[in-house]
């Protein structure tokens, strides 16, 4: 089934917005002919975020808004709020969001024709849809072949058919940043989530090798790989939360939770110019987990 991409540009004050979402660095200015100038790491460039609505995908497009992206927030879900939320703190051009399935190639398509319309470019996509906080974990012989393969045309399929289609834009820039959310748990080799854990796996592999393939091109190709994260949409399942915190904070160098907040600064590194010579890298944030 093909998803349409809807596309909002989303404007002014939404209500609630977080005075903590703004910060002297990523004030829009006026120059001297009263444009809107973006400052920041990341002024003048744009970023795909998938599954950029809820979850720790919001928080990555709130932090690429602030460090002066523009930023296509692309989900399944709608980010419209989100959208309006970023571009009340950032700028009127600051964020659209776009609704879309990145299992579905015809939707992918659209939805980057779509972001090149809007923001002329992309300089940096993050990879972040998937199915992870609406599975319930179970035995290995207990997944349903359905499910087994939904997981992997989301989380594998999904990645590979953004790159295919964004790759193109990057490659004509002679340049771009490609990070791949995979996850500590396919280090771990955390038990009961097969699917999933061999999906995150296959992102590892997928970035050394695509890496390999795009580097010639300037584009760096990375994942960046969170331990267990207390996000909203995570807290929603009470079975990972009953099995994972307590096990997971007592395994840490650092003994606490992780939050959306402690991945950004990874995220906004591997975005930018300051990691311009790493490529085909896992940056695992995890609080210093003790079994990988
Ligand atoms: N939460 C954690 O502890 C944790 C740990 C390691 C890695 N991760 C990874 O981080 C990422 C975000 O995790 P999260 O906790 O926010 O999970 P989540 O399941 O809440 O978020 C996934 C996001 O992807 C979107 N999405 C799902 N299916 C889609 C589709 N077909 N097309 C487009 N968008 C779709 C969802 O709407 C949601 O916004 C995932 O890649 C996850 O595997 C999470």
């Amino acid at each position: 089934m093909s998803l349409h991409v809807r596309v909002r540009f989303a404007r002014g004050r939404a209500p609630g917005l977080s005075p903590r979402s703004t910060s002297r660095h990523n004030t829009p200015v006026q120059d001297v002919t009263g444009k809107e100038r973006r400052v920041g790491r990341l002024a003048g460039k744009t970023a795909i975020v998938t599954g950029g609505a809820r979850g720790i995908g919001a928080h990555y497009s709130r932090a690429l808004a602030a460090a002066g992206a523009r930023v296509a927030v692309a989900d399944i879900e709608d980010g419209a709020a989100l959208a309006a939320e970023i571009c009340a703190a950032h700028g009127e051009d600051a964020a659209a969001s776009l609704t879309f399935d990145v299992g579905d190639e015809a939707s992918v398509k659209s939805l980057v024709a779509a972001t090149v319309e809007r923001f002329g470019r992309i300089d940096i996509l993050v990879n972040n849809a998937a199915l992870y906080a609406k599975l319930a974990p179970r035995n290995f012989d207990e997944w349903d072949v359905e499910v087994w393969d939904r997981v992997m045309a989301i989380n594998v399929r999904g990645p590979y058919l953004m790159v295919r289609h964004v790759a193109p834009h990057m490659i004509a820039q002679n340049s771009g940043k490609i990070i791949n959310i995979a996850s500590g748990a396919a280090y771990k080799g955390v038990p009961r989530m097969l699917p999933y854990v061999t999906s995150k796996g296959a992102m590892l592999a997928f970035t050394r090798a695509l890496s390999r393939e795009l580097g010639p091109h300037n584009i760096a190709v990375n994942s960046l790989s969170p331990g267990y994260i207390l996000s909203d949409t995570g807290l929603e399942n009470r079975t990972h939360v009953e099995e994972e915190r307590i096990p997971v904070r007592n395994s840490r160098a650092f003994r606490r939770d992780g939050y959306p907040e402690d991945l950004v600064g990874a995220l906004v590194f591997l975005a930018s110019g300051d990691s311009d010579f790493v490529t085909g890298q896992s940056l695992v944030v995890d609080g210093g987990s003790v079994n990988n």
